[in-house]
């Protein structure tokens, strides 16, 4: 069987279906998340078209294209119940490894070699399907179709004057939420990505307005990177001695998308976009790109600096205890933890929503909170000091 996520089988942690801040599986199946790139699903087996086997929300999905077109399904065929990944996708469809059964891209079962030529085909015989579609190069699916929900908006992909690279996927063995949160939080830089993103004495960031709106969580910074040791400026690795032109933007399209935009130069910015994919309460795959303004510098100098910064990363965000994000009192935050701290609390008003039904889900993703203009203030810090 071809199988992205195998790791997970060396990984004997216990798992109890239990997601960020005591929420269900079944709020985060109303929204959409990358399974494989499509890259991935091409190399899967001779002839690109899988099938392949993803883990999402701790379900086994398959993805196949099937008569042209990618679906994703239920990895278990009705018949007994095996692996459908263990099959192969032909020119009819996708034919089950145990005892042929065939299946179209709608999911139904067309052929069933054990019964007679012209013999009716129970109804029953078709596949669970799931919502699925390819974008960003990456093949995204959804578990529940009952919410109309996005998926996630990454406007460097679309923005010619960009050029994306996508990074290798990586398996951390932490929940969503704590890749999220790593994802999200400055005040680790000058520690844990000392002498790469700051350093002490830089250590005070400000805290500034946050804005609710359009399912998203977006905030500015006059300030990004503290000060690098030795250096008064640091810059993305083709423009290092760039200075940020501000503000920084941060968006998070809830739950766990995030998307980092920067300007460097009149002439040159920079975004990552990352997803951190829920593979169970405790694993993630985040799906990630690095993109900057077109230029002649080799994709391998962007990638190697992101891959610096996980490298830091990795070793701390792997040790939390628990893996997951708890009840909000078994852990201290602080003021300048406070994207975290609303990150947070919307994931929770989303669990306990989605627990009363789709349009209480809906109403709590609808929600709308602008501070930066109530507060009249635009991007004035409201409390600490600049870094640098
Ligand atoms: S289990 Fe798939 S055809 Fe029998
Ligand atoms: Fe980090």
């Amino acid at each position: 069987m071809s199988s992205i996520n195998q790791d997970l089988s060396h990984d004997t942690r216990a798992r109890d279906g239990i997601y960020d801040l005591g929420s269900r599986a079944e709020t985060w199946r109303h929204f959409w998340h990358p399974v494989a790139t499509l890259d991935e699903l091409r190399e899967a087996k001779p002839g690109g078209r899988g099938p392949l086997q993803s883990t999402l929300l701790g379900e086994k999905v398959g993805i196949a294209e099937i008569d042209g077109k990618i679906v994703a399904f239920e990895d278990r065929c009705p018949h007994r119940g095996v692996a459908l990944t263990l099959g192969w996708a032909e020119d009819e469809g996708l034919r089950c490894r145990y005892h042929g059964w065939c299946f179209d891209n709608t999911g139904k079962a067309t052929e069933i070699p054990s019964l007679p030529p012209g013999a009716t085909l129970p109804a029953r015989a078709r596949l669970k399907q799931y919502d699925c579609e390819v974008r960003y190069d990456l093949i995204w699916v959804r578990l529940d179709s009952s919410l109309d929900t996005q998926i996630p908006d990454f406007p460097g992909w679309d923005d010619e004057s960009m050029h994306c690279i996508m990074g290798e996927p990586y398996l951390w063995a932490c929940s969503s939420g704590r890749r999220m949160e790593n994802f999200m939080d400055v005040t680790h830089f000058p520690f844990a990505h000392q002498g790469t993103l700051g350093a002490p004495p830089n250590t005070v960031f400000p805290v500034y307005p946050v804005d609710q709106a359009d399912r998203r969580l977006t905030w500015k910074t006059e300030t990004f990177l503290a000060a690098n040791p030795g250096s008064d400026t640091y810059g993305p690795p083709t423009h290092p001695d760039s200075v940020m032109i501000p503000p920084a933007r941060y968006v998070i399209e809830m739950p766990f998308s995030i998307t980092l935009m920067f300007t460097w130069t009149e002439t040159f910015a920079t975004q990552i976009f990352m997803h951190a994919t829920p593979i169970d309460g405790i694993t993630c795959r985040s799906y990630w790109f690095t993109c900057h303004t077109v230029d002649d510098s080799a994709d391998e100098v962007h990638l190697q600096l992101q891959d610096m910064v996980l490298g830091e990363d990795l070793p701390v965000v792997v040790t939390h205890e628990p893996a997951r994000i708890g009840e909000p009192n078994e852990e201290i935050s602080v003021l300048p933890d406070k994207p975290m701290i609303l990150w947070r609390r919307w994931i929770r008003e989303l669990d306990i929503a989605a627990r009363r039904g789709p349009e209480e889900l809906q109403a709590a993703l609808d929600q709308v909170a602008i501070e930066s203009e109530e507060a009249g203030v635009g991007l004035t810090v409201a409390a600490g000091r600049p870094v640098g």
